[in-house]
């Protein structure tokens, strides 16, 4: 296809390019008096790609897409430009780390642009062709999930996007390490047919996309066709189950049976969704890296079940430690009334020494004044006065204290509690 090099124009033109100082001229051209471009960086079947700076915001790197505008019919040009436009807006809408970030869209002197980030880095097909040989299998699974992770994203979005042209041309790798994916398919041919998206990628697009009928597993498949590429380093066959163990023995049983399963010809065969198909890959996937791990179902439910048995035993614990405290004070209150009866029953004791002895005393006066009594009356003498100190005796000890019963009911009561 004839390319102006100086301003990117796809069509002809009829004599010297009309943009004066335009890039083969070391001049540049500014889209909407921002963004400025400085290169061609490629040219796709449908459009045209730009290295350009943001001239608003520090002359920032940033990429525009320019879409084809030699349209041989009028027809083919307006459903070009509708399907462009539908795109962009959905692309516009889109926002996923894994996803080039739409930055602009917009038509300037008949022709359509669109703007997006700069990915620092390159696509898989050319840094395939550079190396000269496959890709680890490992490296192959990590970048296998992180595309089954942006295709479960569109999968899901509200409308679903099908991406409908996953291959390792439009799959860029960026210094980090992450994947990216470009070309939304706002380019692509127009055909004759009900379904003017029904665009094919032969080798990587499903028996389906023919006919126009692409829906979420398509993208399944066309992940299947990019790993076997990734790992044989041969394009896919076209509408064949692709198993790449046959071209690379070193691949394993494993991989190669979710590669085959993923290109079944037969849509309802495949993994019939970019989760399932990540669990598939799951056993063989290298450690995730850490920033965008996604944590498994089985996980999340150990660690809820884990916080419940945490508040759970906090529970129980504090309830624990409150009968522990109740008891202790039991046995406190217990211990105080053993002791309280400890002392008592001494104090008794000794008033009941106090007593015998005093009684004792009492009894000697007594018999001692019998006996002076009985010796006077034999003389014929008055009988003595009985002894002052045997009353003193029997008044130094109550009887009221040794014969109340009371006395001793309280501390039975109070030692009760043990
Ligand atoms: N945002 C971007 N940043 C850096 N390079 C890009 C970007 N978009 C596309 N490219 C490069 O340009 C190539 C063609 O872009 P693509 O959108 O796939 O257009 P085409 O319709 O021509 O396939 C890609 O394979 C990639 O190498
Ligand atoms: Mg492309």
């Amino acid at each position: 296809m004839a390319i102006c090099p100086n301003c990117g124009h796809t069509a002809p033109h009829d004599g010297p390019c009309p943009r004066p100082g335009g890039l083969d001229a070391g001049g540049s051209i500014v889209l909407q008096g921002r963004w400025e471009l400085v290169g061609m960086l490629g040219q796709g079947g449908m459009g045209t790609v730009y290295m350009a700076r943001d001239l608003r915001l520090r002359k920032r790197p940033c990429v525009v897409k320019k879409l084809r505008d030699d349209f041989y019919r009028e027809e083919d040009r307006q459903k070009a430009v509708a399907f462009f436009e539908r795109e962009a807006g959905v692309l516009s809408s889109l926002e996923h780390p894994n996803i080039v970030h739409v930055l602009d869209y917009f038509e300037e002197h008949y022709s359509y642009y669109l703007v997006m980030e700069y990915v620092e880095g390159n696509d898989l097909a050319d840094i395939l062709q550079e190396r000269g040989q496959p890709f680890a299998e490992e490296q192959v699974l990590d970048w296998a999930a992180q595309i089954c992770d942006v295709l479960e994203y569109l999968h899901q979005h509200d409308p679903p996007v099908i991406y409908r042209d996953l291959k390792p041309s439009n799959i860029m790798l960026d210094v980090k390490g992450r994947i990216k994916l470009v070309d939304f398919g706002i380019a692509r041919p127009i055909e004759d047919g009900a379904d003017n998206t029904h665009v094919v990628s032969a080798g990587f697009s499903p028996p389906e996309q023919y006919w126009g009928a692409a829906d979420p597993r398509s993208d399944i498949y066309a992940l299947g066709g990019t790993m076997y590429f990734l790992l044989t380093g041969a394009e896919p066959l076209p509408l064949h189950v692709s198993s790449p163990r046959a071209g690379n023995p070193a691949v394993s049983a494993e991989t190669d049976a979710v590669i085959r399963r993923a290109t079944a010809q037969d849509a309802g065969q495949r993994y019939q969704t970019a989760v399932e198909m990540k669990q598939a890959l799951g056993a063989r996937l290298p450690a995730e890296k850490p920033g965008r791990r996604t944590i498994p179902r089985g996980e999340l439910v150990i660690a809820a079940a884990i916080v419940a048995l945490s508040v759970a035993a906090l529970v129980a614990s504090e309830k624990i430690y409150q009968m522990l405290d109740a008891r202790s004070q039991q046995i406190q209150a217990g211990q105080k009334a053993m002791a309280d009866q400890d002392r008592q029953n001494k104090e008794l004791q000794a008033k009941l020494r106090a007593y015998s002895r005093a009684v004792e005393a009492n009894d000697a006066a007594i018999r001692e004044w019998q006996e002076e009594a009985v010796s006077s009356k034999d003389s014929g003498g008055s009988p003595a006065k009985p002894p002052s100190h045997a009353a003193t005796a029997a008044e130094a000890s109550s009887e009221s204290q040794l014969t109340d019963p009371e006395g001793l009911a309280p501390l039975e009561e109070a030692g009760s509690g043990n």
